[in-house]
Parts: C-alpha cells; sequence; structure tokens
C-alpha cells in the first residue's frame, strides 16, 4: 500500500500576514490521517510557517532549491538552509521553473542529486506542453524528462523521491487532464519504473497528478490505481479548497 500524498504549492502568492492566516485556518480544520500533507511556502515564510505547523503532521516543503553547498550565489537558497528552518522536501523540475526560469533537465538532475545527498525528499515535476500532447508525442516528452532528470539515482534513492505528472496545459488553466488522461499516463510511468529502475521502486514509488485539481475532481482522480495523491497549486490558497482535497486523498 503506498501513502497518499497531497502538497499544497503556494507559488509566489500570500504576504506574511495572510500566510499566516492560511495556516492558522489549515490547523483549525486539519485532522491528521493516513494521507501525508506538505506545505510549500514561499522561502521568505518557510522559518514562520514551520513555527506553526511543526507539531500538527503537516510537513514543511521549499519550491525550489540551488545545487550548491554554498558560495558566491546571490539570490539563492541551498539545501542546509532549507534543512535548517525544517524543510527535509523540495519541489524540484516544476514547469513553472523549467519555462520561466530555462531550467534544464541537466540542471535539474544537479539539484536532485544535491538534495538527495543532503538527506531531502525530492517531488520531482514533469509533463508534456499542449502542443507536445497534440503531436501524441507526450509519453517521449515524460520518458525522457525522468530519464535525464533521475539520471544516475540508485533504486535505493527513489525512497525519498515522490513524482508529480503535471500536464504543462493543465496548470493554472482549469483544464485538468481527464482521470483517465492521468491515469493512463501515471501507469506509463509506474511501467517506465518497472523497467528502467525496478519492481520494488515501481510498487512503491508515490506519483501525484498537478494541474487544476479542485474539490470538485480530486475523489476521481485520486481514485484511480496509480494516482496517489496531488501537487496542488491554486486550490492550496483557501484552506477549506486545500483541506477538501486532503480528506479526498485519505
Ligand atoms: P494549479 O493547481 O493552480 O493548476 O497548479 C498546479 C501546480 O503547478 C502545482 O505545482
Amino acid at each position: 500500500m503506498r501513502t497518499p500524498v497531497v502538497a499544497a504549492n503556494w507559488k509566489m502568492n500570500k504576504d506574511l500576514s495572510e500566510a499566516k492566516s492560511l495556516v492558522s485556518a489549515l490547523l483549525a480544520d486539519y485532522k491528521k490521517a493516513n494521507t501525508e500533507v506538505y506545505i510549500a511556502p514561499p522561502f521568505v515564510f518557510l522559518n514562520e510557517v514551520q513555527q506553526h505547523i511543526k507539531e500538527s503532521g503537516i510537513q514543511l516543503a521549499a519550491q525550489n532549491m540551488n545545487a550548491a553547498a554554498s558560495g558566491a550565489h546571490t539570490g539563492e537558497i541551498s539545501s542546509s538552509m532549507l534543512k535548517s528552518v525544517g524543510a527535509s522536501t523540495v519541489i524540484l523540475g516544476h514547469s513553472e521553473r523549467r519555462d520561466i526560469y530555462g531550467e534544464t533537465d541537466a540542471q535539474i538532475n544537479e539539484k536532485v542529486k544535491t538534495a538527495l545527498a543532503a538527506d531531502m525528499q525530492v517531488i520531482f515535476c514533469f509533463g508534456e506542453q499542449l502542443e507536445e500532447r497534440k503531436a501524441s508525442t507526450h509519453f517521449e516528452v515524460v520518458k525522457s524528462q525522468l530519464a535525464s532528470g533521475l539520471a544516475g539515482v540508485d533504486a535505493d534513492a527513489y525512497a525519498s523521491i515522490v513524482l508529480a505528472y503535471e500536464p504543462v496545459w493543465a496548470i493554472g488553466t482549469g483544464e485538468t487532464a481527464s482521470p483517465e488522461q492521468a491515469q493512463e499516463m501515471h501507469a506509463f510511468i509506474r511501467e517506465y519504473l518497472r523497467k528502467e529502475v525496478s519492481v520494488e521502486v515501481a510498487d512503491q514509488t508515490r506519483i501525484l497528478y498537478g494541474g487544476s485539481v479542485k474539490p470538485a475532481n480530486a475523489a476521481d482522480l485520486f481514485s484511480r490505481p496509480d494516482i496517489d495523491g496531488g501537487l496542488i497549486g491554486g486550490a492550496s490558497l483557501q484552506a477549506d479548497d486545500f483541506l477538501a482535497i486532503v480528506n479526498a486523498a485519505s
């Protein structure tokens, strides 16, 4: 049995007082259950959010990280900084990092290796663009993102990796991949792991879906055999919506 995961990616939203209000509203109604729950606020709120959630069972995650350990990297954040404020999970490879900030598969792979070496858990994101789906190259694209982004990762290290399939055309658009489309891709990803890594890794790795997950579609998506939870953007900014999605995974 794979434990479900639901992670909130706040992206670049909220100021400090809004962040505190959202966390208070979440904690007021959150009941710890079987699902692992993560909140990934902007870097500047990590420490504050952690002070509120640390006894709750909700875990802290970061939205990005630099591959270097320390030094002359103005504006960047290292794995040890994240761990020192309680974030031992990091989202890497998000399509917004790839598309807006030009992160390559090779750079993402460096970050993944740094995070794993620092004993952090990685939520590794990937997914095809609309044109790639229209051209029916989506399976090929996803396979290549997995192969490059996770190159050189040992089978043992997959225990610290959660995969997040986020088709770019479904992010923030209100257009969700249908549960059938999502399940089809998740089954493909599991088969890829079975062939390229191991049967155990394929059986045990949590594969999340992300892209316009809402309370109304979460239960249907999460009921599919290869969908183990979600990475939530817009709907994670409202406490009641996010908690409804968490409950749909349990
Ligand atoms: P939305 O839920 O807003 O579509 O965002 C998904 C996402 O990118 C989560 O990382």
